[in-house]
């Protein structure tokens, strides 16, 4: 049974339920309450039809407004008119969508990322308190209404009961709330960020005691994980229906330079971890974006790159190198619940980690 058969059973013994209280004893407004009670919960508990709501709702309202004086008959027609109209604008409205929903599932259609990305296979790791907050912290961020709509959009638009969605007006509520439309779908153009300056900046200059090791700075957590959160581009995700089929994927890329108060970018490099046997650093002209990486040469990791990465794979979220010249960092790139999708692993694991170059800002010197 489809979508609009259920949906219009439904509706007809709403109309019947409606047409029998309207001969029955008690006071309109109770009626009127009763017919609202009966179509909500028949909603919620058979099917998340928005005829049937919104007929409820309408129904609820004639009832609540006419007078008693009226005949059953006169009752009766009126409350098919509204539901007839209901369907017809419905269906009208559903037959308008059905060619821009087809464009846009081509555009936003499935692609496998089975080829493109290794599965994490690491056991979980155990993260210090104040890593275990950090995932948090940036767990919570990822969760926007905005990506959420986009991934429930490009969902409605790809799940299997679009064709009865398509061909029947009963539609759902869920689908009404976020509809495949052009806001809930696009994204915003890839760009291109070249590399502000270069590593070489802000090496060679005289070291600052206690300068290296793990750090726990606050100003630069929060630099760090704007940095990651501009660059996983969470809404750029998608629906993961699974790793073979993923709808509306963009890669991750950098928007913006990422901003400090103390510390202006120099260079920001990707710390690969996933594809090689052994970790890489990815060399690129431009702020990292993995479009250009795919193709990216790649070097060994320097001293400072690998001491630092001991320390985030054993549970840190930064590492430093502090010189008169400059600040060297390395930032965790951990796995958040929403990465597991496609990363696997159980979150928490390292997917890489970002190699900052920084040097002080004017009001830094
Ligand atoms: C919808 C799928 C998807 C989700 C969700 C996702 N990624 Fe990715 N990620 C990819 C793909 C695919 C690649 C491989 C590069 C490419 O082909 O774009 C990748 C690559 C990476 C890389 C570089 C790996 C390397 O060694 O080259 C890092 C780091 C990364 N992702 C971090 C994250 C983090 C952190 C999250 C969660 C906040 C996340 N990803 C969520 C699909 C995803």
């Amino acid at each position: 049974m489809t979508l609009l058969h259920r949906s219009l059973i439904l509706s007809g013994v709403l109309l019947l339920v409606a047409v029998v209280l309207w001969s029955w004893q008690p006071r309109l407004k109770f009626k009127a309450s009763l017919v609202l009670i009966v179509g909500v919960l028949s909603c919620i508990l058979i099917q998340d039809s928005a005829a049937v709501l919104l007929q409820t709702v309408l129904i609820a309202g004639l009832l609540y407004c006419t007078k008693e004086s009226r005949s059953t008959l006169t009752f009766s027609l009126e409350a098919l008119g509204i539901s007839i109209a209901i369907y017809a604008l419905l269906i009208l409205q559903s037959w308008l969508n059905i060619r821009q929903y087809q464009e846009w599932r081509d555009q936003f259609a499935f692609q496998s990322l089975e080829e493109r990305l290794p599965l994490l296979k690491k056991p979980t790791v155990l993260l210090s308190p104040k890593a275990q907050e950090e995932m948090h912290e940036v767990n919570w961020r990822l969760n926007t209404p905005d990506n959420f709509y986009r991934q429930m959009a490009l969902e409605n638009l790809h799940a299997r009961t679009m064709e009865t969605f398509v061909n029947a007006p009963g539609f759902g509520v869920r689908r009404i709330i976020a509809p495949p439309t052009k806001k809930n779908l696009m994204l915003d153009q890839e760009i291109v960020i070249p590399q502000p300056g270069s590593l070489g900046d802000i090496l060679g200059g005289k070291a600052v005691k206690e300068g290296v090791g793990p750090s726990d700075d606050k100003d630069l957590r929060a630099f760090h994980r704007d940095s990651l959160l501009d660059f996983v581009n969470p809404r750029g995700f998608g629906w993961v229906k699974s790793r073979a089929e993923v709808a509306g994927f963009q890669g991750h890329f950098f928007r913006a330079i990422p901003k400090s108060e103390r510390w202006l970018v120099r260079n920001i490099e990707l710390v690969g971890l996933l594809k090689h046997d052994e970790p890489v650093v990815y060399v690129t002209a431009n702020l990292p974006r993995m479009e250009e990486i795919r193709t990216a040469k790649t070097r060994s990791l320097d001293s400072f790159e690998e001491a630092g990465l001991k320390e985030l794979q054993q549970g840190e979220t930064l590492y430093v190198d502090q010189s008169t010249l400059g600040l060297r960092l390395l930032g965790a790139i951990r796995a958040s619940q929403q990465c597991i999708s496609c990363h696997g692993g159980n979150g928490g694991e390292l997917l890489g980690a970002f190699a900052y170059a920084l040097s002080p800002s004017s009001g830094n010197q």
